[in-house]
């Protein structure tokens, strides 16, 4: 028996919010997730960097990557690739929703 994995979408915070910062770090459940806006789209890493665990969304984002903060790892938004490297940042599915940043629970 094949098991359906359902997505679970969590309300984070309002896109006009977003608008403002650019980035913002929210908690879903234990997980703490970073969410970016690159020009009309939005975002959403697992907070903690996969090098040495410090907070993306204390990084910047810079010419359409999301830059660490600690040692200038830079990651693609929408795939998690670190760039010149074979590791991958967990992303999250994002959708907006009456004006609500969605995210989902699980990384993709
Ligand atoms: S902790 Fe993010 S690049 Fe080192």
């Amino acid at each position: 028996m094949s098991e359906i994995r359902t997505e679970e979408w969590v309300a984070t915070v309002p896109l006009a919010d977003l608008a403002r910062r650019r980035k913002t770090r929210v908690e879903i459940g234990d997980r703490a997730v970073a969410l970016f806006l690159v020009g009309e789209r939005v975002f959403a890493l697992d907070d903690v960097c996969i090098h040495k665990g410090r907070s993306l969304s204390r990084g910047v984002l810079w010419q359409g990557s999301v830059v660490c903060p600690a040692h200038q790892w830079k990651f693609d938004p929408e795939t998690g690739a670190a760039e010149d490297r074979d590791e991958c940042q967990p992303v999250h599915a994002v959708r907006v929703v009456d004006g609500i940043v969605h995210v989902s629970a699980q990384p993709r």
